[in-house]
């Protein structure tokens, strides 16, 4: 009979505490809002990742004056009305929810601005946000109908409208709020299948007054009669989930490994990962230990575990989206064949990660097939070899997946680029270090 789990020597068991840095979504945000409020704002445990660094930028360029003084950043804002200069050409970077909430943002100003991109974020979608900008009142210019560079002539008189938004993105969500937050009169938004709502609970927060309730069919309503002015107010940024998902995973699979990860944002559409990790039998304990600047936030024990299959369903995908990556890892280690349904969506990321998750498990030597927009995992127990390469496509998650993939590996993975890693987690190498240093 085949040993089960033979720890290899080079595989090291963890036992550590750590601190993810901040989340990603609720950083720019902050940086976006806060351009948007003439007074100082302030915010603490801010993300400095590239993709943050690029929402910095471009509030830059449209006039916000921004200061960092050690892990607190400080941002005097435009208001509403941004600097006026010929059209503006704003780099977005690699970064999705920069260049799509900043459209809702310059849409509803008399400016010219000319969003562009790296090379992913100019293969990624824009016309799902577009579309509705255009239909406020803003000419936009899309480069082949829907990738940057994309060219928006906003106008002061954009119409306040009921937008129905069928494809589930926060993204879409948020850029019409940015943008009503400036219009006349009451804007009204329905989301088919709601998303992850931070820009309500920092709408909260701040104190902009809006109105959500859920219709009688279950979808979800968003009103905002504006204009809206925003009050400058200090923000705590609580630890991203989904960078926690990383070390999660990596507990799990890592015989003999003990992680607890602190102060994590504990909003409920960031965690399904978490729900989904324990169906598959992972021990993990998660401690609510209060709320930080509107979202919940807490503890996360985990202890390495037998994994087992499981089925995940496609009306999960906008609670998993980010996840799916480092969920494969674990698949890959779970008894038996895993399915998740309907991953259309992941397509679209900062790389196919369909198609690139695919590709470097069958690279690493794990059963994984796409059957139409499904991926079919199947796990296995036995030792991982390692010392194949791994294509990361410049995706920075596909990076830390197979990075965690490597913790139990028995040769080194060949990952081709870890440096993407910093678009959203710069500590990332150096909090994996720390957990291997003295097991
Ligand atoms: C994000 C929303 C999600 C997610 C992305 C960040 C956000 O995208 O994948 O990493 O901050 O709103 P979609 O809105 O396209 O689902």
């Amino acid at each position: 009979m085949k040993k089960i789990f033979e720890i290899n020597k080079t595989i090291k068991p963890f036992k550590k505490v750590i601190k993810v840095e901040g989340d990603k979504s609720l950083s720019i945000r902050w940086v976006l809002l806060a351009s948007l409020s003439k007074k100082k704002s302030i915010a603490y445990n801010l993300l400095k990742s590239e993709d943050v660094l690029s929402a910095l930028d471009c509030i830059k360029k449209l006039g916000s004056k921004v200061k960092f003084i050690k892990n607190r950043c400080e941002i005097i804002g435009t208001g509403f009305n941004y600097i006026i200069k010929k059209n503006l050409i704003l780099n977005a970077g690699n970064s999705g929810t920069t260049s799509r909430l900043m459209f809702g943002a310059v849409a509803t100003n008399p400016i010219k601005t000319t969003f562009t991109g790296d090379k992913s974020l100019s293969l990624r979608p824009m016309s799902r946000v577009t579309n509705f900008l255009e239909q406020i009142g803003a000419k936009i210019n899309l480069t082949k109908n829907n990738y940057l560079p994309v060219s928006i002539q906003g106008t002061q008189d954009c119409l306040p409208l009921k937008h129905i938004i069928t494809k589930p993105s926060a993204q879409i969500k948020s850029s019409i709020m940015l943008a009503a937050l400036n219009i006349s009169g009451k804007t009204s938004l329905i989301e088919k299948q709601a998303t992850r709502d931070h820009t309500e609970i920092m709408f909260k927060y701040l104190g902009i007054k809006f109105e959500k309730k859920i219709n009688k069919n279950g979808q979800t309503q968003i009103i905002i009669n504006g204009p809206k002015e925003i009050i400058a107010k200090k923000i705590h940024v609580a630890s991203d989930p989904s960078s926690a998902a990383f070390f999660t995973v990596g507990a799990l699979i890592t015989p003999g490994s003990n992680i607890e990860i602190k102060n994590v944002c504990l909003n409920k559409t960031r965690i399904a990962y978490i729900k989904i990790l324990k169906q598959m039998g992972g021990n993990i304990l998660v401690k609510k230990v209060g709320k930080l600047s509107g979202e919940s936030i807490g503890n996360i024990k985990v202890k390495y575990s037998h994994l087992k299959s499981i089925v995940i369903n496609k009306k999960l995908a906008p609670y998993l989206i980010d996840e799916y990556p480092i969920l494969a890892i674990a698949a890959s280690r779970a008894k038996g064949v895993t399915k998740m349904q309907g991953l259309s969506e992941l397509r679209y990321k900062e790389s196919d990660r369909l198609k690139s998750i695919h590709e470097n498990l069958i690279a690493s030597k794990i059963d994984s097939s796409i059957r139409n927009d499904d991926l079919i995992i199947k796990g296995s127990h036995e030792q991982l070899i390692g010392n194949n390469k791994i294509t990361t496509y410049d995706d920075h998650r596909i990076a830390m997946s197979f990075s965690i993939l490597n913790l139990i590996c028995k040769k080194p993975l060949k990952i081709d680029n870890l440096r993407c890693i910093e678009i959203s987690y710069p500590k990332f190498k150096q909090d994996l270090k720390s957990i291997l240093k003295n097991g």
